[in-house]
């Protein structure tokens, strides 16, 4: 596709940003296809201990790390991982907190760029007061846990009026002409979640993986009933429906456990960790987090793969609605 302030800023050749997914769903191994592939592939930093943040940063091979970035959930913020990621890959994301100058001053301290994603025009500006790179806009479509309660499209204009930064458009894109569309709106670049959650280098279940092939955008809900292991105030996610039902119904404490690096824990019900390759249990009853995106996750696919379809499929829809780009070749 084309070249963006995004591009320019991150050194990569496409607009397109894999979303982090905490919990084991996003490996390291998806981060460098994605950034292999041209675009930039994250890392997430959640309950990883710094000697497991330390390895998967080096599953990274040395000449990728520039293109790949490590994701801090504010309310799990661990300082140590945080000084160890910003010295180790080119961009340190912030999610789920109100942006704060110290934590993006300490991130640049180590040398990476700096993004933190929001869900409302106040908190755009603030990430830009605070000093960020680049800003991601995540609308009310998105999988996982929600930043604001404002459709993507509104969001994005609103944030485009409000800062001078990149702005990067996240939530319920999941194909290239939806990418060709915020692109066309005047976002810098593209985050996809649930779109690269069915990559074959991603982890979930794959009781997970089938609801997700299954599904389409209409069968996900916004709600905040998977609380638990959350640190802080609840706050909202988008699910699927089906496990909203599937919880609801059972009525045990704990419906399973996982391996977490060597160690079982037990999932309660209603729990915020999604169910991962390591994880037994009621699977159907976790949190299967996805953004109306859903839509587009008919099969698991390579990275490369997907990242190669958004971009041939995002640049004949921009050329389609450009008469002089499309005549311009021929
Ligand atoms: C399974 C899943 C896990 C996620 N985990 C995180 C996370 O750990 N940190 C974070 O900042 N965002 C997380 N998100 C939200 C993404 O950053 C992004 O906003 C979202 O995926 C965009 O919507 P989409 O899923 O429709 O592409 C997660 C999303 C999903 C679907």
């Amino acid at each position: 596709v084309r070249r963006t302030r995004f591009t320019d800023l991150l050194g990569c050749e496409l607009p397109f940003q894999q979303a982090p997914m905490g919990g084991g769903l996003a490996t390291p191994a998806l981060a460098c296809s994605v950034a292999d592939a041209g675009g930039i592939g994250m890392l997430s930093s959640v309950r990883l201990p710094r000697a497991a943040l330390e390895a998967a940063i080096e599953a990274v091979p040395a000449p990728l790390r520039a293109r790949v970035g490590v994701n801090v959930i504010v309310p799990f913020l661990d300082p140590e991982g945080l000084e160890l990621a910003s010295a180790s890959v080119g961009l340190v994301d912030f999610s789920y907190g109100p942006p704060d100058p110290g934590l993006v001053a300490a991130a640049h301290a180590g040398g990476a760029r700096v993004s933190w994603q929001v869900g409302s025009p106040a908190a755009a500006r603030a990430a830009a007061d605070a000093g960020c790179d680049l800003v991601v806009a995540q609308g009310v479509e998105a999988g996982g846990h929600l930043e604001g309660r404002t459709s993507l499209p509104v969001l994005l204009g609103a944030v485009l009026d409000c800062v001078q930064i990149p702005v990067v458009a996240a939530g319920g894109i999941g194909t290239g002409r939806e990418a060709a569309a915020v692109l066309g709106a005047g976002a810098d670049g593209v985050r996809l979640g649930t779109r690269f959650l069915a990559a074959a280098e991603a982890a979930p279940h794959p009781e997970y993986l089938a609801a997700l092939i299954a599904a389409d955008g209409g069968d996900t809900e916004r709600t905040s009933l998977f609380g638990a292991m959350w640190p802080g105030p609840p706050l909202a996610h988008r699910v699927l429906r089906s496990c909203v039902a599937a919880a609801e119904a059972d009525d045990r404490d704990v419906i399973g456990s996982r391996d977490m690096l060597g160690t079982t824990i037990e999932i309660p019900r209603f729990a915020a960790p999604a169910p991962n390759t390591a994880t037994t249990g009621a699977i159907a009853a976790m949190a299967l987090y996805a953004g109306t995106s859903v839509s587009a996750v008919r099969r698991v696919q390579p990275a490369a793969e997907i990242v190669a379809e958004l971009a041939r499929d995002a640049e004949q829809a921009l050329a389609a609605r450009t008469p002089e780009l499309s005549t311009a070749g021929r």
